[in-house]
């Protein structure tokens, strides 16, 4: 048994979700934690709602909101539909707590004591109507090196070269195609190139990545520049150094060390503030879940800052007052979501929101689809007439039809979980049962290693067994008095065979595992599920949201005999089948 944090990418503030944002890092982390918990491990999942950086800005003055309005709206809307969709942190909070701004401050400290910061004068954009920095990414122009227009401040891509947006031909703001002004301004940087030898050898010894994740960051650690850590803004994390109040840390390194503040406030408030340290220290693994745009981020960016940290840089050094931190165990990275063919854009309304969806179709169904179309590990393309016929086809004739024809059948031949007739198993039945039971391993392997699209598939694999073994017994034709103790041996394997199947699904589907155990008599909880709450900020900052949730409960990874006498009743269906003219509907609602 391990310790194992999940730590799962955050969200930006700046709108709500669409279901590409949650297909790429929601759902397989939520999947692969009820996994390791259901398997004993010991096991926390931390996320919360990234609220700083430029495009929360540029969203506020787009609603006529303060920041802090824009990101006490969509931290509320996001943590909604997170919940909604059974995604079970052990906390899911926000960058705007008191917390959270220590926590950042603390590991700058001494990533600037043990010689990493550093401090150079820089060519910075200004908006001249706003007065505001212009990030690179919002500057546009002609390229300088191959003429293309519409090259990026950051990058051009039509020649792939990284851009410096002084040196863009004919800059624009891209917000309001304003002409920028360059001034001088100072920034801190945090020297990236120190930490080369010792991601090089770090990355040498991870086991189990995808193998185009591990490539594509080992390509990159070479020619590793220092990277500004701070922005002429007034929204984001203060820097503790006197003279330095214009500025704030760049969002992007306040939010990865989101994974550990978030860890100490639920620690603080589990009431053992020490609590976080089992699942950075030691032995205890790390997975991080997100898409592939933040890579970079978590396989160099975050890992640069715990070596920096641990003082494991090129210029050595203490570790920090919290001790040295472990890095990523892996980095799992899935691959893009498309929308019938397309990006998602919230613009060009190709794009379908985690809330309309679910106000639509159950979370089941969309966690059903990503598990098993999803975006693992290559782009994948979200059709609704592939949502449609999974849903109809897979869920509810193949595995909802399972349970309910035979718990239906139970129900009105015995009124409960018939048992075993003297005569015993046959061949046809204990290999079944052998089948669903080795599926505890298969599955749970595959789950462990990320591989979700095979494990649900083994899994659906012994409810296609299932409903092939009744067909072949025919169950329904054992009706003479003679032949009902067979009856009710074949109805019990079935039960069996459901009842481990459903233990199987209940990563992927646990709204409808919890209904599935009650339909066979089952108590108490099965699947727990995550809550939203209303807290106080411990430091004395305004209250907000979060989620949370007490996974000791429910289910285990295992084999449990059904309960033969429990009662059962005809179920009513668990899952709902969708008519195809929802197909037309959905697409007449997405843009041309
Ligand atoms: N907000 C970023 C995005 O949506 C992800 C941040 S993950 C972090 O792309 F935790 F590292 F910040
Ligand atoms: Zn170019």
């Amino acid at each position: 048994m391990s310790n194992v944090l999940a730590a799962v990418a955050w969200p930006y503030a700046n709108g709500p979700r669409h279901i590409g944002h949650v297909s790429g890092f929601g759902v397989p982390s939520d999947v692969f934690s009820r996994y390791m918990r259901m398997a004993g491990h010991d096991v926390l999942m931390v996320s919360g709602t990234d609220e700083h950086g430029t495009p929360i800005l540029v969203q506020a003055d787009d609603e006529g909101l303060t920041p802090q309005q824009a990101v006490d709206k969509y931290h509320r809307v996001i943590a909604g539909d997170l919940v909604a969709l059974g995604l079970s942190y052990d906390l899911y909070t926000r960058t705007t707590t008191r917390n959270h701004r220590a926590v950042v401050q603390e590991l700058f400290e001494t990533l600037d004591r043990n010689g990493y910061i550093r401090t150079e004068t820089t060519m910075g954009a200004i908006s001249p109507s706003t007065g505001r920095t212009l990030p690179d990414r919002y500057i546009e122009g002609t390229c300088p090196i191959c003429g293309a227009a519409g090259a990026r401040g950051d990058q051009c891509d039509t020649c792939g070269n990284q851009l410096d947006p002084a040196d863009l031909v004919d800059p624009r703001s891209k917000i309001n195609g304003e002409v920028p002004e360059f001034r001088e301004t100072e920034h801190m940087f945090l020297d990236l190139s120190a930490f080369s030898g010792a991601l090089h050898d770090w990355l040498d010894t991870r086991e189990g990545w995808r193998p185009n994740v591990l490539r594509f960051s080992q390509n990159l650690v070479a020619d590793l520049r220092p990277r500004a850590i701070t922005r002429d803004l007034d929204w984001g994390v203060p820097i503790p150094r006197e003279g330095w109040d214009t500025k704030r840390f760049y969002v992007w390194f306040d939010a990865v060390i989101g994974y550990l503040s978030a860890s100490v406030e639920w620690a603080r408030r589990s009431g053992d503030p020490d609590a976080w340290q089992r699942f950075w220290k030691d032995k205890s693994q790390a997975y991080y879940f997100l898409g592939k745009d933040n890579i970079v981020f978590h396989s160099l960016i975050w890992p640069s800052i715990l070596f920096g940290y641990n003082g494991g840089g090129s210029r050595g050094g203490e570790p920090g007052p919290r001790g040295a931190l472990n890095l990523p165990t892996e980095v799992v990275s899935s691959e893009f979501l498309t929308m019938e063919g397309r990006k998602f854009s919230s613009s060009r309304r190709v794009v379908i929101y985690v809330r309309d969806f679910l106000e639509r179709y159950d979370a089941d169904a969309l966690r059903y689809f990503i598990a098993v179309a999803g975006p693992e590990s290559t782009d994948t393309d979200f059709t609704w007439a592939e949502f449609v016929r999974r849903n109809n086809d897979e869920l509810v004739a193949g595995w909802g039809n399972l349970v309910n024809r035979s718990v239906s059948m139970a129900a009105k031949n015995f009124g409960a979980v018939p048992p075993v007739d003297p005569a015993g198993l046959t061949a046809a039945d204990e290999a079944l049962l052998a089948a669903a039971r080795a599926a505890f391993v298969t599955v749970g392997d595959l789950i462990a290693r990320h591989r979700h699209k095979q494990a649900v598939g083994e899994a659906m694999r012994v409810v296609a067994e299932a409903n092939r073994y009744l067909s072949e017994q025919a169950p329904w034709k054992l009706k003479d008095a003679a032949d009902k103790p067979r009856m009710g041996t074949v109805l019990h394997v079935a039960l069996q065979v459901i009842s481990d199947a459903n233990t199987l699904l209940t990563p992927f589907l646990p709204h409808a595992a919890q209904r599935i155990h009650e339909a066979l008599g089952g108590t108490g909880v099965h699947a727990p599920m995550p809550v939203l709450t209303e807290v106080d900020d411990l430091d004395g900052g305004p209250g907000y949201p979060v989620i949370t949730g007490d996974y000791a409960v429910g289910a285990r990874w295992e084999s449990v005999p059904v309960a033969v006498g429990a009662a059962l009743a005809a179920p009513t269906p668990v899952f709902r089948k969708l008519d195809p003219s929802v197909v037309e509907e959905e697409l007449a609602r997405l843009g041309g």
